[in-house]
């Protein structure tokens, strides 16, 4: 069995690939990042047909929130034009498609952790691409998977993880408290993805680590398994200026996942082993 990568050079499809790899499947040798890929451009088409992967995990993105809000045109063209692209090539190859989402297809009202089936209500560019890319993917081919996770964090990553780390030896933080999601990692949701690719139950899926945190608890925690005492303040959101509106809330449920026996362990464990490989 043969997969192809999207952003096989980013934070979670390095992750994917390797995960693949680990359990014996082909990875395609392309990594279709740029500078030589670019799936806003048609030709990625008959580049993924021509690789004849069983499967395609398309994870390239505009990850940039805030340079999303700037240059809503790019996002739309890379995240949504980009997956009508890419579920193209899927489906001239005759290939399922992993689509990966995010949390930030929500509005951010809720209360409780989103579940698969709730609606989509993005409130920034971001979340509307991406909730953009959701809706080809599903109209261009039924084989397909929507996988939405969220605070991604991972070896090689620049993520919050590496932002606190580098801002904490520059002296104290304020961190926002009043943010909350689910804090993810690389590797445990790479893992994620080839289990559900073997079941063939095609649908949306939330895979996130288990737990709920703000910022500001998920920068406690990472000062305390790094060891650092950097004093560290809560923040209220409307002082933390931004050009990219934040949704507030949202967690993910790993409902779907869940059902087939796909679970995750909580994020703090995780991220005990991501500082813990870090520093090695
Ligand atoms: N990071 C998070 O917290 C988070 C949360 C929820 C969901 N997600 C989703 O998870 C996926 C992976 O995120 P990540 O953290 O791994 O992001 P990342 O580290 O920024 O990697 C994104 C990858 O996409 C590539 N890429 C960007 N524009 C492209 C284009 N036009 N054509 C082809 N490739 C392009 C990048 O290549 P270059 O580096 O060369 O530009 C890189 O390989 C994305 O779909 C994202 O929306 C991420």
């Amino acid at each position: 069995m043969r997969v192809a990568v999207t952003g096989g050079t980013g934070q979670l499809g390095r992750q994917v690939r390797r995960a693949f790899a680990e359990q014996g499947w082909e990875v395609a040798a392309p990594s279709l990042a740029p500078p030589e890929h670019d799936v806003a451009d048609p030709a990625i088409v008959d580049t993924i047909a021509a690789l004849q992967p069983d499967v395609v995990v398309h994870t390239a993105a505009l990850t940039d929130v805030d340079g999303c809000a700037r240059d809503p045109e790019a996002a739309f063209r890379v995240n949504a034009l980009g997956t009508r692209n890419v579920a193209r090539g899927a489906r001239a190859a005759r290939a399922a498609l992993v689509y990966i989402s995010t949390n930030e297809v929500f509005s951010g009202e809720a209360t409780t952790p989103y579940r698969e089936e709730d609606p989509v209500a993005p409130i920034n560019p971001y979340g509307q691409s991406k909730a953009a890319g959701e809706a080809f993917a599903r109209a261009i081919l039924p084989e397909h998977y929507i996988v939405r996770t969220a605070w991604l964090f991972g070896p090689g990553g620049s993520n919050f993880v590496t932002k606190i780390l580098a801002r904490a030896q520059a002296g104290p933080l304020q961190v926002v408290c009043d943010e909350f999601g689910s804090p993810s990692y690389a590797p445990d949701v790479a893992r994620a993805i080839v289990q559900l690719v073997a079941t063939g139950a095609f649908g949306t899926y939330h895979f996130v680590n288990a737990g709920v945190a703000s910022r500001y608890e998920w920068a406690a925690a990472v000062l305390a398994l790094a060891g650092l005492a950097t004093p560290l303040t809560p923040l209220p959101r409307e002082r933390w200026l931004r050009p990219s509106r934040v949704p507030r809330y949202t967690p993910l449920a790993n409902q779907a996942g869940a059902a087939l026996g796909i679970h995750f362990r909580p994020w703090r464990e995780a991220l005990a082993e991501y500082l813990r490989i870090e520093a090695t």
